[in-house]
């Protein structure tokens, strides 16, 4: 054991609260040290407080070397965007991974969408009642753009992936998305031991139900990342299978991409291991590469053996006998 990290944890409203323990309890099993740092945010910070993310939670999260995030609920444009972009958490990374045992409609489906995090159709400001109705401004800005797609090459370079596929609306959205394409080609050209393809988003969303292993760096701007990468957990079976990493330049938010599912929210029914593969994802940023794998093995020797799974993976078991059944496997490894 070597270094310390500071860790901000966020659990949220919902079932984050449930995912971050089972988490946070596996993680205490490594060998890695990490001083906890416990901050509110959510709907029911907003309730207690009158904000839904508190200076303090912020504060928080920009001094320590690490965020997990669990989940928020009707607050979270108010606290997980804001988050983002407070930390100028430019690039979100969602892994989209088919696992056995699970529901999902194929087996080699792995592919990672890499979002553009800071503008597009979310910047707050730029929506507006209007007379008749409302209008939201669609940013698209040179630098932002670029730094996300050489982003996407970077990532394929260093994780021997071998295609990088640009999606956008360019047919439509000729000014904004246009550049997007054109930055795409652009940046390619640096790139020239590696694939580049582009497809319209509409194209892109028919492409992974039919296609989906034709897939490997998906890179696209803010909306349209979110809309796939709800698509991709429903390829793979669950949104409790689907972690996701905000990286900056002096920060980094781990977090699932589900929500706090109110439906079975408090009722120990969560799948933990959206929450636990952004763990693994965290510890990879750290360099913590050995203790990421293991913990990563432990998830996947549960979902091989298929014994204990949650609902939304077709089993009956609670989130803590998930969890229990992942500390099991980690301890006899
Ligand atoms: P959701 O992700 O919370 O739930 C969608 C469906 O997937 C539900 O049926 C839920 O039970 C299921 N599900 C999600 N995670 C699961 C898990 N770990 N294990 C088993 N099943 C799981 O999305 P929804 O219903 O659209 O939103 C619920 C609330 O969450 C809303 O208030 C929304 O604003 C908030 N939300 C927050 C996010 C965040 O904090 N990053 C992201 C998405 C939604
Ligand atoms: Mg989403």
């Amino acid at each position: 054991m070597t270094n310390k990290y500071k860790i901000a944890v966020v659990p949220g409203d919902g079932i984050g609260l449930e995912v971050m323990d089972a988490t946070i309890s596996i993680l205490n099993e490594l060998d890695v040290d990490f001083e906890y740092n416990y901050a509110d945010a959510g709907d029911e910070c907003l309730e207690k407080t009158g904000t839904a993310l508190p200076e303090k939670t912020i504060d928080t999260v920009r001094k320590s070397d690490a965020c997990l995030f669990g989940a928020a609920g009707e607050s979270a444009a108010d606290v997980i965007v804001k988050l983002r972009q407070e930390l100028k958490l430019f690039a979100n990374l969602r892994p989209v991974k088919s696992y056995p045992n699970t529901n999902s409609i194929a087996e080699n489906i792995d592919f990672i969408i890499v979002r553009e995090n800071t503008e597009g159709l979310y910047i707050a400001d730029m929506e507006e009642m209007t007379e008749d109705g409302a209008i939201a401004k669609r940013v698209i800005t040179r630098e932002a753009e670029s730094r996300i797609i050489d982003y996407a090459f970077q990532y394929a370079k260093n994780n021997n992936k071998s295609k990088v596929t640009g999606v956008h609306k360019a047919n439509v959205l000729k000014k904004s998305d246009g550049l997007f394409k054109q930055i795409f080609y652009e940046i390619a050209e640096k790139y020239p031991d590696i694939e580049k393809e582009d497809f319209y988003v509409d194209a892109t969303a028919m492409y992974l139900i039919t296609n989906p292993e034709n897939f490997e760096v998906i890179v696209t701007t803010n909306l349209f990342g979110d809309i796939l990468s709800d698509e991709g957990a429903g390829l793979v079976g669950s949104l409790g299978l689907i972690p996701s990493a905000n990286i900056g330049d002096d920060g980094a938010l781990f977090e699932p991409v589900h929500g706090s599912a109110p439906d079975i929210a408090g009722q120990n029914k969560a799948n933990p291991i959206a929450m636990m593969l952004s763990a693994v994802m965290m510890l990879r940023y750290l360099n913590e590469n050995r203790e990421a794998e293991i913990f990563e093995n432990a998830i996947l020797k549960v979902l091989e053996d298929g014994e204990i799974l949650t609902g939304d993976m077709g089993g009956n078991s609670t989130t803590k006998e998930v969890t229990e059944a992942i500390r099991t496997a980690l301890r006899g490894m």
